[in-house]
């Protein structure tokens, strides 16, 4: 069951956003967009939304709209900057303690992710670290991030357990992500991801493991309501295709829905059991064959492209974003944040690297980074785009042209986020 209705946030009375240089609305018919429709983003020039309880009523021009506008509106003057639906982070990992600055200095001086994983580091390592720490730290050092995501004006994060990898700690964690969401500043949909690793104490019994996830942790998970996806790390060494396929079966008897980390490292490990399962996603596919993307697209699995975790590893495999693309695969963009693989929680950096290693234009990239994530989500009617009736989740961006999102590199242009009309992060001057 989803969290979102008991979110305290509508604004009780009428708001206009007024002299948007460009309202990037992504209106278009529903169902998530393929093709040369990703190209399409609907902007209105010299925009303006009403926003009425924390929906949008209607996004037009300046002229449309204004007249309209019942007596006490609250106006917002955007000053020329641009207005986008929030973005829709569909893969992070936002709860754990400590970080692994030094891991990636090792890894700087060629140590391999693979090798410190191996040696007892990586996931292990931040597993340690958050089984120690309390409930309250956790939230404060995940409060945090959440600004952090805020800067980006990223709105709604799908947010993955997966650094406790025992009963208790995996519940802290997903507890942690609730009382998050209950902020009512990021939305966060939450996915159990109890098979991330094969914890210390169980290395050489992966399979004492599998039944632990499949017989305590998930029926506990889904009794207190705590997730609506599950997904695993299937990989060479992790979990292997049939571990990940009895995990992945039992939670959907239990009702979550399955995303998947897939062929990361491994070619085609992972995304044939997505597709054979039918998951929502099939995440990261660096190593995917071209038979395994047309069997994805084939079973109406949709891709989440994760290019910074390739980025940090210092890697050179990019997934082949434009094939799927020309496959008409609707194609999901997003941050991956984590500690090990991809500390970043900017998805103007995503933008930024899909346009340089993935080929993907500005708008393509904007549209894996909205609607069609939020379509990933089961969201798709609620939030993504700006029309009317949706929930009035949106970002000003302090930019002239939608393009220049991806363009200036290094940089969040956030001026303000707004969640269902409230606005929930204001730039310092
Ligand atoms: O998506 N691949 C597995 N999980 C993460 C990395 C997690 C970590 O290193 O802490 C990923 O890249
Ligand atoms: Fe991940």
């Amino acid at each position: 069951m989803m969290w979102d209705k008991a979110l305290p946030c509508a604004t009780m009375t009428d708001l206009a956003i007024l002299h948007c240089r460009q309202l990037v609305t992504l209106a278009g018919p529903p169902g998530p967009r393929s093709g040369p429709a990703m190209r399409s983003l609907a902007i209105i020039d010299d925009g303006a939304l009403h926003v009425r309880d924390g929906r949008v009523v209607a996004a037009g021009t300046r002229r449309e709209i204004e007249p309209a506008l019942p007596a006490g509106t609250e106006i917002v003057d955007a000053g020329g900057r641009i207005v986008l639906p929030g973005f829709i982070d569909a893969h992070t990992h936002p709860v754990f303690a400590g970080n692994r600055a030094g891991e990636f200095e090792r890894r700087v001086e060629g140590a391999t992710y693979a090798e410190i994983a191996a040696s007892g580091g990586g996931i292990r390592a931040t597993v340690r670290l958050t089984r120690e720490a309390s409930a309250g730290s956790l939230l404060a050092t995940a409060r945090r991030y959440q600004d952090w995501f805020l800067a980006g004006g990223t709105t709604t994060i799908e947010a993955k357990s997966g650094y406790g990898l025992s009963a208790d700690a995996e519940i802290k964690i997903l507890q942690t992500i609730r009382l998050l969401h209950a902020d009512a500043r990021l939305r966060y949909v939450p996915t159990f991801l109890g098979a991330h690793e094969v914890p210390d104490e169980y290395r050489g019994r992966a399979d004492d493991y599998v039944d632990l996830v499949v017989n305590e942790m998930l029926p506990r998970v889904v009794r207190e309501n705590l997730a609506e996806y599950c997904d695993i790390f299937c990989e060479i060494n992790v979990f292997h295709v049939k571990q990940t396929r009895a995990i992945l079966l039992a939670a959907r008897a239990l009702g979550l829905g399955l995303r998947l980390h897939a062929d990361q490292f491994s070619a085609d490990y992972g995304s044939l059991l997505a597709a054979e399962l039918h998951a929502a996603t099939a995440d990261h596919l660096e190593a995917s064959t071209p038979a395994a993307l047309a069997a994805l697209h084939a079973a109406g699995v949709q891709p989440v492209l994760l290019p910074a975790s390739v980025y940090h590893l210092g890697g050179t495999r990019y997934p082949a974003a434009r094939r799927m693309i020309d496959l008409g695969m609707p194609v999901v963009l997003a941050t991956d944040f984590n500690p090990g693989s991809s500390p970043t929680a900017s998805m103007p950096m995503v933008l930024s690297l899909a346009a340089t290693q993935l080929k993907m234009t500005a708008a393509e990239s904007i549209t894996a980074a909205t609607i069609n994530a939020a379509h990933s989500l089961r969201r798709g009617g609620e939030i993504g785009s700006l029309e009317p009736g949706k929930l009035a989740d949106f970002a000003i961006h302090d930019c002239e042209d939608y393009r220049e999102l991806p363009y200036f590199f290094g940089r969040d242009s956030t001026h303000a986020v707004y969640l269902a009309g409230r606005c929930v992060y204001r730039r310092h001057a």
